[in-house]
């Protein structure tokens, strides 16, 4: 069953408790949070503060989604404000390794992600040690950008992958998804969706979910 991850860089921050209320009723499977530094990625978003503040309030699993470069000097610190599951860029760090020690160390769930310039094939000496991959389906920097397509072989690559060689890790896709492109993107395999721009239109997060999830 696919898992949904709104994006909260498209939703309300002046009424962010509502906005989790509202998220939570609806039943989605987790809150995606999205840190960029101003450096890895040509924007800056939110940070600890948030994080904590939301810690504080919801049980639902929080998905941090690192477009930071040198991940590994603020892995323990997100981790333990409260992060759930942990995603680092492949091309941020030349310590991706160290950088999956140190989020396993604190018991999350790890993630490597790579952008649409970044084959799959850098991803195979590191797909044993982790929980998910993040394919990123834009350019990292920003929310509402269009889908890039080739992003699909991707999915269909890792699906393979694991499918060949016995791995359970989940693969997680994250820009452009709404209810046009997330039929061929369940299709080709992926787990979860993370959605911003698509799923914080709607009125109703239940309806958002039902769009998404549906396969067209
Ligand atoms: C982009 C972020 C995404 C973003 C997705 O760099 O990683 O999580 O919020 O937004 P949409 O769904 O609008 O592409
Ligand atoms: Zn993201």
């Amino acid at each position: 069953m696919t898992k949904i991850f709104p994006s909260l860089l498209s939703a309300d921050f002046m009424n962010l408790e509502k906005e989790v209320q509202h998220l939570t009723e609806a039943g989605v499977d987790g809150l995606h949070f999205d840190v960029m530094d101003g450096q890895f990625v040509p924007n800056i978003s939110i940070g600890f503060p948030i994080l904590e503040a939301l810690r504080k309030k919801t049980t639902l699993p929080i998905d941090v989604h690192l477009m930071i470069d040198n991940p590994e000097n603020y892995i323990d610190a997100f981790c333990e404000k409260g992060a759930d599951k942990v995603s680092v860029h492949i091309e941020a760090t030349p310590h991706i390794h160290r950088a999956i020690q140190k989020i396993k160390a604190h018991g999350k769930e790890v993630g490597v992600v790579i952008n649409p310039g970044t084959a799959v094939s850098q991803l195979e000496s590191l797909l044993q040690d982790i929980d998910f991959v993040l394919v990123m389906s834009v350019n990292p920097g920003f929310g509402g950008q269009a889908f890039i397509p080739q992003s699909v072989d991707k999915i269909k690559a890792l699906n393979e992958y694991r499918h060949q060689h016995g791995l359970n890790f989940k693969i997680e896709v994250d820009g452009g998804v709404n209810d046009q492109t997330a039929p061929s993107v369940i299709k080709a395999g992926a787990d979860w969706l993370v959605a911003g721009s698509y799923f914080f239109k709607f009125d109703s997060y239940h309806e958002a979910l039902q769009h998404l999830k549906s396969e067209g």
